[in-house]
């Protein structure tokens, strides 16, 4: 049976067999607008040209007396623009406050079709997944919506950390996770005030040397839920995100951060500044020594088995695998 999802799923890396071959929409970045200042929307026809995702934010960093500017400040964004093949996200507010039935009803009955993602935050388990997807169902069959609206979960809490896999497996509709550091801290109980990124107190040493001080490494505080959330998504053919970074004046520790999310297996992440669209294109995209290195792992085992040696490094089946998936995301990225 054909779910909504097979009709026009946007990844094909590590997805299960009838979603492989589907054409995939490239999305290194996602950027966050608030749609209750004039001023950023009359930049929306700018970044169509500049980023894979406009996101209409409704939720956080939005002021409670401004949530439903906010909203028809979406819905006139979303009337005014052609996106072309730019992506129309909107983050809706969470499931129990008072603007998300609002948020939902409004902009689907208004602009249903233009929308391709919500992104739903603060998710704790399928529940809130079966939810949406059936007021969307509603909604949908109401206003004559042509096609399916994906959902995209945040992953923000340690209850949905804890759920994350019956997360993905919800609904044909889900079309990926983003890591919500920030909240994920405070309900977590970390000891931090920022939002994502490392933190100077979370570090290894090295050994002490003759003569020497030590050296100290910082570590990646999202280190073990990104795997997790890759690994749940990947085994349900969505795509996993690294979300934002709060620090825009460092823009070496957003590269490193973006950098760590892309070799782990994620596919973009959230761009809050405009500085930080170049980077998460930079990273997202596969590097063209990567590449050439992959290509010619490809041309040396053309039926993908077998073991070979280039550069005095062994390659084998597995590894023919990995070079697949820089090839194929450098073809996503050239498309
Ligand atoms: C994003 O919403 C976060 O909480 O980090
Ligand atoms: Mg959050």
């Amino acid at each position: 049976m054909k779910t909504p999802r097979a009709f026009f799923k946007p990844l094909a890396i590590g997805a299960p067999e009838p979603f492989k071959e589907l054409p995939t929409r490239v999305e290194r970045m996602i950027h966050f607008v608030p749609p209750h200042i004039e001023k950023m929307r009359a930049k929306v026809p700018d970044l169509i040209k500049k980023v894979d995702v406009v996101l209409g934010n409704l939720e956080d960093a939005i002021p409670a007396d401004n949530k439903e500017e906010a909203r028809a400040g979406f819905i006139q964004m979303a009337k005014d623009n052609d996106f072309g093949e730019t992506g129309l996200w909107t983050r809706v507010n969470c499931l129990n406050s008072p603007w998300l039935l609002d948020d939902i009803t409004e902009i689907v009955s208004q602009v249903g079709d233009k929308l391709d993602v919500i992104m739903l935050p603060k998710v704790e388990g399928p529940w809130d997944i079966h939810y949406l997807d059936q007021l969307l169902a509603q909604l949908e069959a109401k206003h004559d919506v042509k096609k399916p609206i994906l959902i995209h979960a945040i992953l923000e809490t340690a209850e949905g950390v804890n759920n994350v896999e019956a997360i993905c497996g919800a609904s044909p509709r889900m079309h990926g996770i983003s890591l919500g550091p920030a909240d994920l801290a405070a309900s977590r109980g970390m000891k931090t005030t920022r939002v994502g990124g490392g933190h100077p107190g979370y570090r290894v040493l090295s050994d002490m040397e003759e003569g020497k001080t030590r050296s100290i490494y910082q570590q990646d505080l999202w280190h073990f839920t990104i795997a997790k959330m890759v690994d749940a998504c990947m085994a349900h053919g969505l795509k996993a995100f690294y979300g934002p970074f709060g620090d825009f004046a460092d823009l070496e520790a957003c590269e490193a951060q973006f950098q760590n999310s892309f070799l782990l297996g994620c596919m973009g992440a959230w761009s809050l500044h405009p500085t930080q669209i170049d980077i998460a294109k930079r990273v997202f995209s596969p590097e063209v020594d990567e590449v050439k290195m992959a290509l010619r792992i490809l041309e040396a085992m053309p039926d993908g088995t077998g073991a070979v040696m280039i550069d005095g490094k062994m390659q084998d089946d597995a590894t023919w695998k990995q070079a697949k998936v820089i090839v194929d995301l450098a073809k996503q990225v050239a498309a």
